[in-house]
């Protein structure tokens, strides 16, 4: 494992020509015009609307290799099919057999496909395996966070489309890499879709619309939280080496998830980068580990963001037990507030100008999961020919936004994009092996600030 000093990074300097994450170049389908008296938001993105349905158009056949055949792996994977006829899982891969052959039975038994023995793959190098074979013409990735952006590289570079889970990235050295995925894929004609299913679900839509028409004015600040009880793990069987123990609980190491503060605030950090078109200029956060069980992440986090313009957004996550819960997305403007907790738009007296309504989606459409509309609208671009990564840009500027949270309350430095983007700071281990780990009960222990406070007295 790579030793990485928790004040370090700050200083480093690796790459430098990637300064325009979140900076643009997304694609559009329409700029908001002024109307009903409202001025649009001025922004070098364009907006873009996507188009939803309830069923994928109809096209030629897709057929999908799945790495990651967990949990998601299995969910995206029934959302997948849900979405659109003519897709056909051909190949599977993942480091453990169970795992795998759970999806492969729950795709016969549901779905009738049969995957053949010759087309599963197992172990740390089965990704390439599978992206290497000519008749994939889509990945779905859905492995541990640390993977995504290697794994999504290795499709677009073997000319695939993909669908990959939040977050982008957990480090700067995997941002780096899933943008330039990215770019490869524009320039390659190919999708890149992500797993950040706000963008799919119409009330968001329908609120990212009327914010960037202007309905709340110019973004002053916001609030974003994940505030959840404890998370679910997994306890340790003997059998288990330290490396498989890690990848069957691993919403619990940074280094696979990246902390919560990524792992599940990278949602809600994401509404905000994608309804505000902004990318922030410093993080100073705080947080601990008080409750927590296993692994060697914090349960609790606060964020203070700073963005350009003075905007401030104040981001919470956590993972305690018998708090004041809530999952939700509060954006500030100089008119009013929208906030995703009843999807409205209300001005500072209180008074309602906005609410979407659920009720006539549920006339209109029948399906209504934006874990399926996400899937629709990936297929309808491969089936167009018409390269989408727009959402996937959004959320690398969100999931380093994420990743510079942790880093300010693992150290108590004020991290500031432009120094961190470019930093050499990596989570991946130097070897992938599936045997215990030389001192891993010293290595893998939440970070403490210093000891206790000096006597004042
Ligand atoms: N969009 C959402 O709302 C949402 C919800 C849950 C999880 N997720 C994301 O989905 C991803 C998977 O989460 P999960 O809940 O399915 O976890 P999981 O542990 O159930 O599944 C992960 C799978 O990946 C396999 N795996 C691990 N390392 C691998 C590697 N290097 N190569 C191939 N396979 C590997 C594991 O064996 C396991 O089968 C995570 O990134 C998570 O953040 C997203």
């Amino acid at each position: 494992m790579k030793s990485i000093s928790r004040r370090k990074f700050l200083g480093s300097a690796a790459l430098g020509a990637v300064g325009s994450i979140g900076g643009g170049g997304l694609l559009t389908s329409c700029t908001p015009k002024e109307s009903k008296g409202y001025t649009p938001l001025q922004s070098e993105i364009p907006v873009y609307i996507p188009v939803t349905g309830d069923k994928a158009n109809d096209g030629k056949e897709v057929r999908v290799g799945i790495i990651g055949c967990g949990s998601r792996g299995s969910g995206a994977t029934d959302n997948l099919l849900t979405a659109a006829d003519k897709v056909k899982i051909v190949a599977m891969a993942d480091i453990f057999p169970d795992r795998l052959e759970g999806l492969r039975k729950f795709i016969g038994d549901k779905w009738k496909q049969t995957v053949p023995d010759e087309k599963i793959f197992y172990g740390f190098e089965a990704y390439k395996q599978l992206c290497a074979l000519p008749e994939v013409d889509m990945v779905l990735i859905a492995t541990p966070s640390i993977f995504h952006a290697v794994h999504v590289m290795e499709a677009v570079e073997n000319g695939k489309h993909a669908f990959c889970e939040k977050a982008a990235g957990i480090d700067p050295t995997s941002c780096r890499l899933f943008f330039s995925a990215i770019k490869q894929a524009q320039a390659k004609g190919l999708c890149i879709q992500t797993g950040a299913q706000r963008h799919h679900h119409r009330a968001y839509v329908e609120s990212y619309r009327r914010v960037r028409e202007g309905m709340i004015g110019n973004i002053t600040s916001g609030v974003v939280k994940w505030n959840q009880g404890a998370m679910n793990y997994r306890k340790r069987r003997p059998e288990w080496t330290d490396m498989e123990y890690m990848l069957r609980d691993f919403f619990s190491w940074n280094w696979l998830c990246g902390d919560h503060v990524i792992d599940q605030l990278v949602h809600n950090l994401d509404v905000f980068t994608w309804f505000s078109h902004l990318k922030p200029i410093s993080v100073v956060g705080m947080g601990s580990q008080l409750q927590r069980r296993t692994g060697d992440i914090f349960d609790n986090f606060g964020l203070d963001i700073v963005y350009p313009g003075g905007v401030r957004v104040n981001a919470q996550a956590r993972q305690i037990e018998g708090c004041a819960n809530d999952i939700s997305e509060t954006i500030t403007g100089t008119r009013g507030i929208w906030t995703s907790t009843d999807m409205s738009i209300r001005d500072f007296e209180g008074k309602l100008i906005w609410q979407y309504d659920y009720e006539a989606e549920k006339a209109q459409y029948q399906q209504n999961n934006p874990y399926v509309l996400e899937h629709m609208d990936l297929i309808n671009h491969i089936r167009s020919g018409e390269p989408y990564t727009w959402e996937a840009e959004i959320l690398v500027t969100s999931s380093l936004t994420g990743a510079m949270g942790r880093e300010s309350a693992y150290t108590g430095a004020e991290v500031k994009w432009d120094e961190y983007l470019v930093s050499n700071q990596s989570l991946m281990p130097e070897k992938l092996h599936l045997g215990n780990i030389e001192n891993f009960e010293k290595i893998y222990v939440a970070p403490k600030m210093g000891k206790l406070a000096p006597d004042m007295r």
